[in-house]
């Protein structure tokens, strides 16, 4: 903690803080818990998906209480703990009003923590359906921003043929704590006849790669991964082989010191894997850099080393893993994760060349899961905003305190958040998620 950083957190610095404005950001809920109030559903214009979601989780739901006639907000008697409005029957723009009116009263009536869940129709169809769509999606961005407390909201879009068993993973997924830090966000979520169901332990028995996880988002992925199930192999450079061992150890793993930029660093990875007669379920590519300069200053040096690590080097790792003649090479129905940022949706001074390595990670996951949609494979990517690590530690004080409050949970998240989303797109019951990139963001302020 640098001087002045200290001021500020002292009990003086935070008193000038809160006359300022500032005031203390909300704790958020966290892990597998769900929220405490009743989940209220709103099924508009007899639409079913959601109810048999919640029945397919085992959920309890209450119908929502909003008087219509007076178009006052009565309320929903005490705090709710999540409203899911399920739009998927909506067609016309004029039904937006259905939508206003049973999210006005939870507005303010909603716990802390709490969850507004939107379902709607992927984009398709007429102008009118396409702009009903889009329409879903500006009132889920103007809520996160209008919601306190810590409560969120998120839009999931369904493609045609969706089932409950589809969709449940992600309904769990966004009412639990683990989407703590995922707010005002819309992913889809397609038909992929899954047979695999919600547990607290969807990867036993699955083994999986995190690179990088010698510290920071890597190691927490490492944990919350080993957490659900999986075993774990752990990959980082040789330099960081105590701590790498030491996060290898507390999940009950093996460590891998390899620099993924090593022109054989696939086979090197599918050999430790094939050696060990593991069948690898999931890679999660997560180690990454930054070199950060302006545009002016970036000489060659630092352009290549960024976009090597951050993009260059999973795709050599994938070509290894996606052959499949190679042996320790990733499973039918297996899963990749790249890790983007915020940064490379929304651009950032400073940072061309990560931008480029992230933005890059974010047209790679969309151009990729098509192609592999044949094997089962899901290919996505997680955005990060701001998330308290080593690595935004070095980012000048007055700079950080600014990303962590810029966001519509006036806070920067923790690498469980970003480990958490991983989590959710590694489950097996996730298969219809793929080519999504989910920002881990607070919503903050900058980007799409
Ligand atoms: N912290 C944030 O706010 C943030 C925001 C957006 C995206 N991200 C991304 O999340 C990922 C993890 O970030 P973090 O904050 O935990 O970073 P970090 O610097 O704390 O950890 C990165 C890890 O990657 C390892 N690594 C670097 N180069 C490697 C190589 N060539 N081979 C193997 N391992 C290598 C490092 O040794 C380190 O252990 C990165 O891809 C980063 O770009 C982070």
């Amino acid at each position: 903690m640098s001087a002045l950083e200290k001021v500020f957190y002292s009990p003086v610095g935070q008193g000038v803080a809160k006359k300022a404005g500032l005031s203390e950001p909300p704790t958020l809920r966290r892990g597998r818990t769900w929220p405490q109030g009743a989940i209220v559903l709103a099924p508009l214009e007899g639409a079913t998906l959601g109810k048999l979601t919640l029945k397919a989780l085992g959920r309890a739901f209450e119908a929502p209480v909003v008087d219509t006639d007076t178009d006052q907000a009565p309320g929903y008697g005490s705090r709710i703990g999540a409203l899911m409005v399920d739009a998927t029957a909506l067609t016309t723009l004029g039904q937006l009003e259905q939508v206003r009116a049973v999210l006005r009263p939870a507005m303010k009536g909603l716990e802390r923590s709490g969850r507004i869940v939107i379902l709607a129709a992927a984009p398709a169809g007429g102008w009118e359906q396409r702009a009903l769509a889009r329409a879903l999606d500006g009132i889920d961005r103007t809520v996160g921003k209008e919601l306190r407390g810590g409560a969120t909201t998120n839009l999931v879009y369904v493609e045609p043929g969706v089932r409950p068993g589809d969709l449940a993973s992600t309904l769990e997924f966004l009412l639990q704590g683990r989407s703590a830090f995922v707010d005002g966000q819309t992913w889809t979520v397609s038909a992929s006849g899954t047979k695999a169901t919600v547990s607290d332990k969807p990867l036993a028995g699955k083994t999986a790669v995190v690179t990088g996880a010698a510290r920071g988002i890597g190691a927490a992925i490492a944990r919350t991964l080993a957490r659900d199930g999986a075993h774990l192999i752990v990959v980082d450079i040789p330099p960081a082989g105590e701590a790498l061992a030491a996060v290898a150890n507390e999940v009950g793993g093996t460590a891998l010191h390899l620099d993924i930029t090593a022109a054989d660093a696939g086979h090197t990875l599918a050999a430790h894997i094939a050696e060990r007669g593991h069948e690898l379920y999931a890679v999660v590519h997560n180690a990454g850099i930054t070199r950060d300069k302006m545009l002016a200053n970036t000489d060659a040096a630092r352009w290549a080393s960024v976009l090597d690590v951050n993009l260059q080097a999973q795709m050599r790792i994938n070509d290894v893993l996606l052959n499949p003649k190679t042996k320790g090479g990733l499973a039918k129905g297996g899963r990749l994760v790249g890790i983007a940022s915020t940064s490379g949706l929304a651009g950032n001074k400073g940072q061309t060349n990560y931008a480029a390595s992230k933005a890059g990670v974010a047209g790679l996951v969309q151009a990729m899961a098509p192609d592999l949609a044949d094997r089962g494979i899901t290919v996505n990517a997680v955005a990060p905003g701001f998330i308290e690590t080593d690595m935004t530690a070095r980012i000048p004080f007055v700079q950080r305190e600014i990303f962590r409050r810029t966001n519509s949970l006036s806070q920067g998240g923790s690498p469980v958040d970003v480990a958490e989303t991983i989590g959710y797109l590694l489950d097996p019951a996730s298969a219809g998620v793929t080519g999504q990139v989910i920002r881990v963001c607070g919503q903050n302020l900058v980007g799409a």
